[in-house]
């Protein structure tokens, strides 16, 4: 079977080498159908990351079928629709700390078959395809879990156009908050406002768009999707609402943080998110079954161009999700 794995110094490499696996007891075979791009996996494939993934298939999202199963499998048969967890033995409750993740500790999904424990899998919603199910497993529970709460009377702030801050935008808009979001780009705005957003600010125009996002809420957000980290935190405090959220997700900006005496005139709550567990995912599933939400997906590559999607991922020009599909 094909594989990419990662290179000494940062790269994939492919090789058609590999056998294919067989399930043990417990664990099922998935033939790959798709496979989705996060930030972690860019730093991964860079060789940037903490951890060395030399030689690993990298990837941690993926859905494919169920093509054959070990000795007391229960939860999935032969032709199941399956898509994997971030966190494979996080199964519900609270959050367990970081365990062994796949593409760094274990190979990914960057390859034509797994073989996984069964409880590390979820069942893909019926009304979507391969390629959407691949968005699923860390972006959109990542979202999910940021928005947790959230409905009409709360106002959230996203930062940026990618794949977390879209679903982020689609999970509060299904529950009928209002959203504003932040962008570089003025394409990307028109985008985000089609997708429900009732107010963009360029955070690249306006460096301190925190105070524009206070006057476009008329008071601040009552929650805020923290992507940015450091090098935005400053601005969500001012624009978060006085009692207010912000969920901690990413770190894509550099900076020196925040002014700690302002974060406590804000008697803000600072919430640090870490994906979510497999029955957070399973209600995930449910309410995007029950509201329709397609995820948003920016382009697909075909297997062999995989290469190419992590540069056009590095790149930044993509609106949601970037998806590789084993089948195209
Ligand atoms: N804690 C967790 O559980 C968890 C889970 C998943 C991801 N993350 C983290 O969340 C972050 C986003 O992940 P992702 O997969 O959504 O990445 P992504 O798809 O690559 O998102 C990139 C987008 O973020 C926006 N962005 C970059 N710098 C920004 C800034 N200074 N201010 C506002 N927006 C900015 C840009 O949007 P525009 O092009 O519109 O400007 C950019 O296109 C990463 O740091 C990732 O590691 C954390």
């Amino acid at each position: 079977m094909r594989a990419f794995t990662v290179q000494a110094g940062g790269g994939l490499a492919l090789t058609a080498e590999r056998p294919v696996p067989d399930p043990s007891a417990g664990e099922v075979r998935v033939k790959v159908m798709a496979t989705s791009l996060n930030a972690r996996d860019r730093l991964i494939v860079s060789g940037d990351y903490s951890v060395d993934a030399q030689g690993r298939v990298p990837l941690s999202d993926g859905a494919g079928v169920v093509e054959a199963v070990g000795d007391g499998v229960s939860r999935f048969r032969v032709g199941d629709r399956v898509v994997g967890t971030f966190h494979p033995t996080w199964l519900y409750g609270p959050f367990p700390g970081w365990g062994e993740l796949r593409g760094t500790h274990h190979d990914g999904w960057l390859t034509d078959y797994v073989v996984l424990d069964q409880q590390s899998l979820v069942a893909v919603p019926d009304v979507l395809s391969f390629e959407e199910a691949a968005t699923l497993p860390c972006a959109a529970l990542t979202a999910w879990s940021a928005v947790k709460g959230v409905g009409t009377g709360d106002t959230l702030l996203v930062q940026g156009s990618g794949g977390v801050s879209v679903f982020a935008l689609q999970f509060a808009r299904l529950a009928g908050a209002r959203v504003v979001a932040t962008t570089s780009d003025s394409d990307k705005a028109g985008r985000l406002v089609a997708l429900g957003a009732s107010g963009v600010v360029n955070y690249t125009e306006t460096p301190h768009w925190g105070t524009q996002v206070r006057e476009l809420t008329g008071g601040g957000a009552s929650r805020v999707l923290e992507i940015g980290g450091a090098g935005t935190l400053a601005q969500s405090v001012e624009a978060v609402a006085h009692g207010g959220e912000i969920a901690l997700v990413g770190n894509l900006a550099p900076g020196d943080g925040m002014d700690v005496n302002h974060f406590f005139r804000r008697a803000a709550i600072l919430r640090s998110i870490s994906v979510g567990s497999r029955s957070d995912f399973e209600r995930m599933n449910e309410t995007i079954t029950r509201g329709g939400l397609r995820p948003v997906i920016d382009r697909v590559f075909p297997f062999d161009e995989a290469p190419e999607a992590v540069a056009h991922f590095e790149r930044g020009p993509h609106f949601g999700k970037v998806v590789i599909s084993q089948s195209a």
